[in-house]
């Protein structure tokens, strides 16, 4: 195992829409519906140039796993990660939140996720690198200081 994450770009854009679009992802998504090569292209190259967003990709050596992007307002970065379908239950969600801690910890005080409650493997993720719960009602906030 080899891990690194990478900075995402345009060439990542396929890749990204196929991993957004998996049934468990749109699941765990607060807006459901399958989305459009169209909108995704929009959305992403607005990511792209969007200073305040970082875009990764979590690599195993050569071959792609999974993707984090990053928002932040000021010092504080809201996490939005997900595993490649067929790379789910080795460990990859864990290590994708460790080294989005490292990659940004250089301009980002504080690092948030939201989580529904239902979404037993994500919580187990920010669980497992020690960030603070909060429940409220099926919303599970996790937060932070790197
Ligand atoms: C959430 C996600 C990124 C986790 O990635 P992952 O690589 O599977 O995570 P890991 O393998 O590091 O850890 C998953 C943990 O959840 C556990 N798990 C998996 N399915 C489970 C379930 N249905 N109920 C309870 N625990 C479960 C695994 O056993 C593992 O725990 P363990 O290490 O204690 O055994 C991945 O499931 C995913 O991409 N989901 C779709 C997108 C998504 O939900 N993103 C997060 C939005 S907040």
């Amino acid at each position: 195992m080899y891990l690194f994450l990478r900075s995402a770009d345009i060439n990542d854009a396929a890749t990204i829409l196929e991993w957004r679009n998996d049934t468990l992802t749109r699941d765990n998504s607060f807006s459901k519906e399958l989305i459009d090569f169209d909108t995704h292209i929009k959305w992403y190259e607005s990511k792209l140039s969007d200073e305040s967003c970082s875009l990764f990709i979590l690599m195993d050596g050569a071959e792609k796993i999974g993707h984090v992007r990053i928002d932040t307002v000021n010092d504080i970065g809201r996490i939005s990660y997900t595993i490649a379908s067929d790379k789910r239950n080795m460990g990859y969600g864990k290590k994708i939140i460790e080294l989005s801690e490292k990659a940004v910890s250089s301009r980002v005080k504080v690092l948030t996720g939201i989580v529904q409650s239902s979404n037993e493997p994500s919580k187990k993720c920010f669980r497992s690198n020690n960030y603070a719960e909060f429940f409220s009602g099926d919303i599970v906030s996790y937060i932070k200081i790197i």
